[in-house]
């Protein structure tokens, strides 16, 4: 179990949504979390353009700003690509690394996501790791042999609870509408837990938040966050809109 005193995080990935008119979303979140929120810490990840909009708009707010992907190295002839340390010279403090669709449309292995991984901490952010079961691995029983693996090939004794978070992402339910049960979103987020506390122990893993992500709602997160082991969300669609990303972390 997660210790009580772990406070949930709420993160929205925007993917690629957003030029700078997106700002006055921005201002809206912040007016709306003005004070911060009693149930939640809450983190946006915008496309890499806007990282430092953003993060200047929001300075000194309570919610904090993320990139969605990063590169392992730290600089080098890697067109298009984007290094931690610049993420972090922006303003960010977190990034995603192994979104499924990271994994889906440019081939992103486990061993890829961990050096990201290790990236992320190399530049001093919070990396929150994405892992999660396809519709056939599920129907064929494999969702939590599938998630486990992926999970371990993350681990190594440099992961913390303050340095990492793992987001549980069944490819099925994100941008679908479909959820897990609530039972199933508990059972795979006890397991993720266990599979690092075998690495790290006990104590460290029960500080490592375990965010959900998937057709995460204003409608279904009250029942999604109360599950077991659940530390937060990770939310797509419903992030672009303030009223929704306000009303999931306060369904905290
Ligand atoms: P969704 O996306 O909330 O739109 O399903 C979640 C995600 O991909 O992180």
């Amino acid at each position: 179990m997660a210790l009580p005193e772990n406070r949930k995080l709420v993160a929205g990935n925007w993917k690629m949504n957003g030029t700078l008119a997106f700002l006055d979303t921005v201002a809206e979140m912040r007016v709306g979390a003005a004070g911060g929120l009693a149930e939640a810490d809450l983190l946006v990840c915008p496309p890499a353009t806007l990282v430092s909009a953003v993060a200047t708009a929001l300075d000194g707010s309570a919610i904090a700003v993320g990139g969605q992907d990063c590169h392992a190295e730290t600089s080098g002839a890697f067109t298009g690509d984007i290094a931690a340390e610049m993420l972090a010279d922006c303003g960010a403090t977190h990034v995603i690394v192994g979104h499924s669709e990271r994994r889906q449309y440019h081939a992103e292995d486990d061993a890829t996501v961990a050096a990201k991984l290790r990236a992320a901490h190399r530049a001093g952010l919070v990396a929150i790791a994405c892992v999660g079961e396809t519709k056939d691995e599920r129907e064929a029983g494999n969702a939590l042999a599938v998630v486990r693996a992926q999970v371990e090939a993350l681990l190594d004794d440099t992961i913390t609870g303050a340095n990492t978070c793992i987001a549980y992402e069944p490819v099925w339910a994100i941008g679908t509408g479909l959820t897990p049960t609530v039972d199933d979103v508990a059972q795979m987020h006890t397991s993720i837990r266990e599979t690092i506390a075998a690495r790290i122990g006990t104590d460290e893993a029960a500080r490592l938040r375990l965010l959900y992500g998937g057709s995460v709602k204003p409608s279904n997160a009250r029942e999604l966050m109360a599950a077991a082991d659940v530390d937060g969300a990770l939310v797509g669609g419903a992030s672009l809109n303030a009223a929704d990303f306000l009303a999931i972390a306060r369904a905290c």
